[in-house]
């Protein structure tokens, strides 16, 4: 009998444990029985649903909280209030044995084709609030839970979806479809929504329903547990059950299970042998109030925690700062995780992870709360948070927390200041609470930071200088920063930001602090605005486009084709197939060496003993070439690289092999017992440009293009150095990297999530050293992409149809985020140094630039320096420009293209230039870039003019110029940048179109890849126009390289266009061949007319190749012109993007809210690129930056607040396909407006800080809060009232 067995079976206590075989919930209103049997005790409700349920419209990517792409809702018991509520929750978080009772909710069961659609789907898909619709999901059920919760603003909305990451569309279109919902919708909101036809609305949900119809949950009161054999899940329901299940179990270890939320922080590394569910316990939920304070059951959800103090300090004045520390929570995690984390799980999690920047621990330490623990003996302690971090928690619970009442002459305030708006830990937080005395003496202080370093708490000695000094006194302020400055000693780990900027700004938020209590009459005016935190209304969005009615179905603006299913779950991706029989999975083996490290053994013994693991392939064991990117794919491609690492490590985390096992986990498992050894290398290894430049190692920078100046001006009235430094950037993709693979009779059936058939099918191919033939590709979608399925999806389909191929056997691989982060290239690194010489009109008389592109360890298939120099000189005058641009090869994993490669680098360079000139001759920005442009600029003037009137930038300008006059503390700043895109044309893409005699309904196929983009929409809007059929009768099939063989990758914004004029030409041969058979009847239909011609034996399918050689397809210029306006709290670095006003030259759009949606996506895109997305590597290259928790791309509330965007009318494009231009990347080249932007408004508290300063800081990675908290010149010798 193991010990467990033992314990269990013993009366040791004085609960009944009765044992259950089954667990019961409802998924909407089917029940389901779980038997114990079947599923171990930490399997996700998200495994759940996808696995055993099939439901796989619920979504995973992180695996942590972090996305929200697995979001679902439930209806539970309240047990508290005993009444049903219904919350949104990560279904990747939520253990499926703590939702007994619960009925769960999915975007499959809302709502559907069969019994009609819920209002949450219907209004985000006549929004076009999707693309890949890889989020949607997630989206809805957030959503779905907050319809149904009853009444909600505009604001609650926008609040909500902080934990939601959507990279396709800019969140712009998911808020304004969710906000047409809320009880103050705005009228714009009402009135507007793209053309679609008559969806069918829930027979349930029809008006504002918002009842439940749902059979009643199942309800337990009595302990019970699930048996394991190696573990037990053990609810309980009263504190005294905790207890006895401790002592029934002594020896064991053991969880108490709030939300299981702490695991997406840190990850569980064993699981216990006893999981105790404690969230029906009624004591640690409930709160009282007792002499005059406030008793929180500790292990009350942080969303419940949030309600009750807004209520309280709204009721009771001794509790009104509550309402703060409310606010505070309101910035941790995301509302999912809210509705299930525990105010003790978050503090506990503090006491087993002391660098853990606690905002709960922050805020309750601040005010001075304490902690009721009850020991396994029943003693009782209490201990205040400090104290608590030491103390032996072994058999212990928190059980409830004391907040004291705290009257007016206490003042409190907390800070958290985030890389992003929403979602993401501080990278300083920071409680004050002082009394004062009527006299404004400082009776006491408590001072707590967080994020400084693991043992800092309190700046005692900061409090002990406050305490008898009087607060509003220069004097007072100098000597507590003094002592700050002394007592602050942040640490050094990567990735957090560097000490200094956490010191300084700890310092800059007691400032702020001091500056928001003191009062009004006594301190600056300019200084006053520093003590607000800033201010974000709701966001608003405009689009202004034209379309042309007598075109339609081409034109019109229809939401996506696939745009129900994407919200209703029925849209299924590569990761949704159904296990074949005998289904494998794969993971990968990676090299835990910093490059150049020579692999001197793999020992896989231990991997092998895992049971259900069936194989290990690495180098040895590929029957053809070992590259996965063969030159027979593609003339572009000339380096090999590696499936399996061959010897020498090219990067830390390089692919070594592949495990093969019975499930994905096992898998996971499994390769991490590989151990891999190593020795050290001859080659010293680099990581960044400027390393490479300043040591100039061989071999490692080599020149690729060099342009010499014509000319050169002899008026130079200035010199200007300056130097552009940006790293890479991880496309996000909510898909991550996967592949599926079936043997069968003809060979591999292989679906890749790729952006390349050809490639995913020919490396195959290559790598099995089969013939082409035997490989089927088939694509029907991907989740997301953004240049990062063009190629590097095919390292994963190589492995992957290794292992199938060796095994005869279906295997998928799935790359976890943290692989895919770790072993995937990203955009490329730039640095830049440039000289520029100007005359007094800022005109350029010589211009020397050295650019440096940083390819990666085994790059150089995807090098985009040629074109970052071809675009970088593409409008501005460049006689006198020289240019030297070289290609720098890092042992960082390989560069690969990102939406916009080159491209966004070149412009963000030329336009930093222009900036750089203005801000150093103090001339307007505008017309230093009109001074230094090409002759014949009229089509991109004509926007930037467009631009200048309908941004009202004049007056903004002059608005912006006395706000920071009025202001030390919160500066506005305003950029207006424009951009010509070059497209290129290149390539080759089928279309095929087949029309079926039995109805007249017609099918395309097309050689594109749909990821988003909109591809198929447009396919069948052009098909449908070009036949003169309703839009209905078109369908797009999935892709296949039977019926369009050879293409191109998806990419460079072209391929829909392409796709477009292979479709017309298509049309036009079909419409050729029937043209006879119409002219002999009178008025047939459609139907009857296709009827006719299959009697008569016409061919009714036509295929055809756009490609780059054809006559009238041309290269064309995309123009565009942006003006952006922020502001900046200096004191914090945060800033805000108040308003953005963008053009894009669209040409006549075909579809113009998938269009719309392309630029929102992409500006969005770009915005985190300048901003909040930072890769960080540690010395020896292992990227530290893999996880939600460390790589932040923006979120809802960090799009513009106010977000206009226009296509020019009247604008046709007269050499693009139907008059219309592309739309995928260029505006992502114009996000560089954020950064100066951002500069701007930094320029006016640089000169305020040192009349004597440069205004102008240099581009050295993304305008972070950071960076722009340092750049701002902070000193606390000038914080002064
Ligand atoms: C995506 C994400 C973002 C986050 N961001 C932040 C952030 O910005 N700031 C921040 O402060 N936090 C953040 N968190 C942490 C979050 O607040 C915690 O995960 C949550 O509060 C933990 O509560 P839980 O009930 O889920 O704990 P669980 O995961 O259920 O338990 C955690 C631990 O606490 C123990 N425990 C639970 N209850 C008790 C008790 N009564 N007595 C003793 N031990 C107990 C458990 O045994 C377990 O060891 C984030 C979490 C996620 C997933
Ligand atoms: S998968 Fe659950 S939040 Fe990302
Ligand atoms: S639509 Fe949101 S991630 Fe693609």
């Amino acid at each position: 009998m193991d010990t467990l067995t033992w314990l269990f079976s013993q009366k040791a206590s004085s609960t009944t444990l009765q044992q259950l075989q089954e667990l019961k919930f409802y998924v909407h209103d089917q029940e389901h029985t779980v038997n114990t049997s079947d599923l171990p005790p930490e399997t996700s409700l998200n495994t759940y649903l996808r696995k055993y349920s099939h439901l796989t419209g619920t979504k995973y990517m992180c695996l942590e909280g972090g996305c929200g792409s697995c979001v679902v809702a439930a209806t539970v018991m309240d047990p508290v209030t005993n009444r049903e509520v219904i919350i949104a929750v990560n279904s990747c978080l939520v253990p499926i044995y703590s939702c007994s009772g619960w009925k769960i909710h999915t975007s499959e069961s809302i709502g559907n084709e069969k019994s009609g659609y819920h209002p949450v789907q219907q209004k985000l898909v006549q929004f076009n609030g999707t693309q890949c619709g890889f989020c949607s999901s997630g989206m809805v059920m957030n959503m779905y839970a907050l319809y149904e919760s009853g009444n909600f603003t505009m604001k609650d909305v926008e609040n909500s979806f902080g934990g939601n990451m959507c990279r396709c569309t800019g969140y712009r279109p998911i808020l304004s479809a969710f906000k047409s919902l809320a009880a103050d919708a705005s009228s714009d909101l009402l009135g507007k929504c793209a053309d679609i036809e008559d969806i069918r609305v829930c027979k349930k949900t029809q008006g504002q329903c918002k009842q439940n119809c749902l059979t009643p949950c199942i309800k337990r009161s009595q302990a019970h547990y699930y048996d394991f054999g190696k573990s037990r899940w053990v609810k309980v329901f009263s504190v005294n059950e905790i207890f006895d299940v401790m002592k029934s179990s002594p020896d064991a270890s053991y969880m108490l299970v709030g939300g299981n939320t702490a695991t997406g922080v840190y990850k569980r590394t064993k699981e216990p042998d006893v999981y105790i569910d404690i969230t029906s316990v009624k004591t640690l939920l409930e709160h009282s109030i007792s002499n005059d304070s406030l008793v929180l059951g500790a292990n009350m959800s942080l969303t419940n925690a949030m309600n009750l103090f807004y209520k309280l300090a709204k009721e009771d004045s001794k509790f009104s700062y509550l309402e703060n520390l409310g606010d505070h929570i309101d910035l941790i995690a995301n509302v999912p995780v809210r509705n299930t984390g525990t105010l003790a799980g978050n503090i506990f999690t503090k006491h087993e992870y002391q660098q853990f920047p606690s905002d709960i621990f922050l805020i309750l330490e601040t005010v001075g709360a304490t902690l009721t623990i009850v020991g396994i003996d029943q003693q009782e302690v209490t201990k205040n948070l400090v104290d608590f971090l030491s103390f032996d928690m072994k058999h212990k619970i928190i059980k409830s927390i004391t907040l004291p009442s705290l009257d007016a002459s206490y003042k409190y305030e907390s800070y958290k200041i985030m890389p992003r708006a929403q979602n993401a830990h501080a990278l300083v937080n920071a409680g004050f609470l002082l009394k004062l005395d009527d006299s404004n003496k400082v009776e006491s202080a408590r001072i707590v930071y967080g994020s400084i370093n693991p043992s800092f708490i309190h700046a005692q000695n900061s409090e002990a200088y406050l305490t008898g000094k009087n607060l509003f006194e220069n004097e007072t302020l100098q000597g507590v920063f003094e002592t700050l400055d002394k007592e602050l000693v942040p640490d050094f780990v990567l990735p957090d930001p560097p000490p200094e900027f956490r010191k300084q700004l700890a310092i800059a938020l007691m400032y702020k602090f001091i500056l928001s209590i003191t009062p009004d009459d006594k301190k600056s005016a300019r200084n006053k605005s520093g003590g607000a935190k800033l201010v974000r209304p709701v966001s608003s969005g405009t689009q202004d486009y034209e379309t042309n009615e007598s075109l339609y179905p081409l034109t019109q603006p229809i939401p996506k084709l696939e745009a129900l299913a994407q919200c209703s779950g029925q849209a299924k991706y590569i990761m949704d197939m159904h296990d074949e029989p005998g289904q494998l999975y794969g993971a990968f083996v990676l090299a835990k060496a910093t490059a150049c490290s020579v692999i001197s053994k793999i020992d896989t013994t231990e991997a092998l003993k895992l049971p259900g693991v069936v194989a290990f392939y690495d180098k040895n064991d590929i029957p053809g070439e070992n590259n996965f990117m063969p030159k027979k794919a593609s003339d572009l491609f000339s380096v090999p690289e590696e499936i399996f690492c061959s010897g020498v490590v090219k990067y830390y985390f390089q692919s070594v092999g592949l495990i093969v096992a019975t499930s994905q986990e096992i898998a996971e498992n499994a390769a991490e017992l590989v151990n891999v050894s190593y020795v050290e290398g001859k080659e010293t290894p680099y990581f960044t440009i400027r390393e490479m430049i300043a040591k100039n190692p061989e071999g490692k920078i080599n020149l690729a293009v060099k342009v010499e100046a014509k000319s050169k001006g002899s008026d130079v009235k200035h010199v200007i150095k300056g130097k552009f430094d940006v790293s890479w950037q991880y496309h996000y993709q909510m898909e991550t990297q996967c592949c599926a693979v079936i043997p069968g009779e003809d060979g591999l059936d292989i679906y890749p999530s790729t952006q390349s058939l050809n490639l995913a099918q020919t490396s195959a191919a290559n790598a099995l050293n089969i013939p082409v033939n035997k490989i089927n590709v088939f694509v029907r979608r991907i989740g997301g992409a953004y240049g990062s399925k063009i190629s590097r999806n095919s390292l994963v389909s190589c492995a992957a149809a290794i292992a199938a191929y060796k095994l005869q056997k279906p295997v998928k691989l799935q790359m976890s985020l943290i692989t895919n982060m770790n072993v995937i290239g990203k955009r490329n690194p730039c640095a830049a140094d440039y000289e520029v010489g100007v005359d007094e009109k800022g005109s350029i008389q010589y211009l020397n630039i050295s650019v440096y592109s940083d390819i990666g360890s085994e790059g150089g298939n995807e090098a985009v320096i040629s074109e970052l120099v071809y675009v970088l000189t593409f409008i501005y005058k460049s006689d006198n420009w020289n240019i030297n641009a070289y290609y720098a090869k890092s042992d960082n994993h390989t560069a690969t293209w990102c939406r916009a490669p080159g491209t966004v680098e070149a412009i963000g360079l030329a336009e930093v230039i222009m900036q750089h000139i203005a801000f150093t001759t103090n001339l307007d920005p505008i017309q230093i870039r009109r001074e230094n442009l090409k002759e014949n600029q009229a089509d991109l003037t004509k926007h930037l003019d467009d631009l200048i009137q309908w941004a009202d930038i004049e007056k903004r300008k002059q608005e912006i110029e006395e706000f920071n006059k009025a202001n030390r503390w919160v500066k506005r700043g305003i950029a207006s940048v424009i951009m010509t895109f070059p497209m290129y044309i290149f390539g080759n893409w089928y279309a095929h179109v087949s029309i079926y005699q039995g109805d007249g309904t017609v099918s395309v196929s097309h050689g594109g890849v749909e990821m988003g983009q909109g591809i198929n929409t447009k396919a069948a809007q052009v098909c449908a126009y070009a036949l003169g059929i309703p839009l209905n009768q078109v369908s797009v099939k999935p892709s296949n390289v039977l019926v369009t063989p050879n293409c191109m990758s998806t990419g460079g914004s072209l391929t829909s266009e392409a796709v477009a004029y292979a479709i017309l030409k298509c049309c036009d041969t079909l419409k050729e061949r029937i043209k006879p058979v119409k002219e002999k009847m009178k008025d047939p239909t459609w139907a009857e007319l296709i009827y006719q011609c299959h009697l008569e034996y016409v061919d009714l399918c036509a295929s055809y190749m756009y490609h780059a050689a054809l006559p009238d397809v041309k290269s064309y210029p995309v123009h565009g012109a942006t003006c952006v306006e922020t502001e900046v709290d200096i004191l914090t670095g945060l800033y805000q993007i108040k308003r953005v006003d963008l053009i894009e030259d669209a040409g006549n759009s075909m579809s113009p809210e998938i269009d719309i949606g392309q630029v929102e996506g992409a500006f969005i895109m770009g915005l985190g690129y300048w901003t909040s997305e930072q890769i960080i590597f540690n010395s020896e290259g292992e990227l530290l930056t893999n996880r939600t928790w460390t790589y932040k791309p923006p979120g809802v509330k960090d799009i513009p607040v106010d977000f206009r965007v226009k296509f020019p009318k009247n604008n046709p494009n007269p050499i693009g396909v139907l008059h219309s231009k592309a739309t995928g990347e260029p505006p992502l080249c114009m996000a560089i407006c954020v950064p100066l932007a951002i500069r701007d408004a930094v320029a006016s508290a640089r000169s305020d800080a040192d009349s004597t300063a440069d205004r102008w800081y240099n581009i050295d990675g993304p305008s972070s809060v950071e960076n722009t908290f340092m750049n701002s010149l902070n000193n606390y010798k000038q914080y002064t009232i």
